[in-house]
């Protein structure tokens, strides 16, 4: 049985490119997988809190020596877990803020990447625990970073995307990149037409 995990992280509504482009997705895959399970969260909706300093100690306290107090600091990101853990697939449609990824999937990165449960230490080197699953970032993002554009370099968004999520063990990444959303009716509408052939090319065998 197939599930999903489709997360939108931008804090626009209806006027959000990432959300559409998603939606996109979801709507071609769930026709080729209609049987599928389901599962959305909104970071809009419901915002991912920065982790504190009392969640640092109970992240990094053994489980059986977890007071109640400190158990419950990790309460939502088990739940987190759980349900990225759960899923053969996570749909994640993320913006480009300032070179990278808005604040709030920064907070949910934050949340999922747990000692003992996503990834773990061997030998002094981090050993990522999560396996069998692809992940696809759908992005949006106001410039155009190709080979001679003034942007070229500066995407910090990627790398840093694929870093963590190879970290935990996650080998099956994908990008599709909308482009150049900001620039203009007509680099616009280059951006979100190559996203879109891009879904249509990646969904079938996804
Ligand atoms: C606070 C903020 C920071 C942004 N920083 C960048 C940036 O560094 N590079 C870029 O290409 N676009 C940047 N943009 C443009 C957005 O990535 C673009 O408008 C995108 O469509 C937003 O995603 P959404 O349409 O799903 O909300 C920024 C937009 C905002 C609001």
């Amino acid at each position: 049985m197939n599930s999903i995990l489709h997360l939108d992280s931008s804090p626009r509504g209806e006027r959000s490119r990432s959300r559409q482009l998603a939606s996109n997705f979801m709507a071609a895959w769930r026709d080729l997988h209609p049987d599928a399970t389901v599962t959305y969260r909104d970071l809009r909706q419901t915002p991912i809190p920065h982790i504190t300093e009392d969640w640092i100690e109970a992240d990094f306290t053994p489980p059986e020596l977890l007071s109640p107090e400190l158990r419950e600091q990790l309460k939502l990101s088990d739940e987190l877990v759980d349900e990225f853990l759960a899923a053969d697939r996570c749909l994640f449609s993320v913006p480009m803020y300032n070179f990278s990824v808005p604040s709030n999937f920064k907070a949910y990165i934050d949340q999922i990447v747990r000692v003992g449960r996503t990834f773990t230490f061997e030998n002094g080197q981090g050993k990522g625990l999560v396996s069998g699953k692809k992940v696809m970032f759908i992005t949006s993002r106001g410039v155009e970073f190709s080979s001679g554009s003034p942007f070229e370099g500066l995407d910090a968004q990627e790398p840093a995307l694929r870093n963590i999520f190879q970290f935990m063990g996650v080998t099956d990444i994908e990008f599709i990149h909308a482009d150049g959303l900001d620039m203009g009716d007509d680099a616009r509408k280059r951006g979100l037409d190559e996203a879109q052939s891009k879904i249509q090319k990646l969904v079938v065998d996804w």
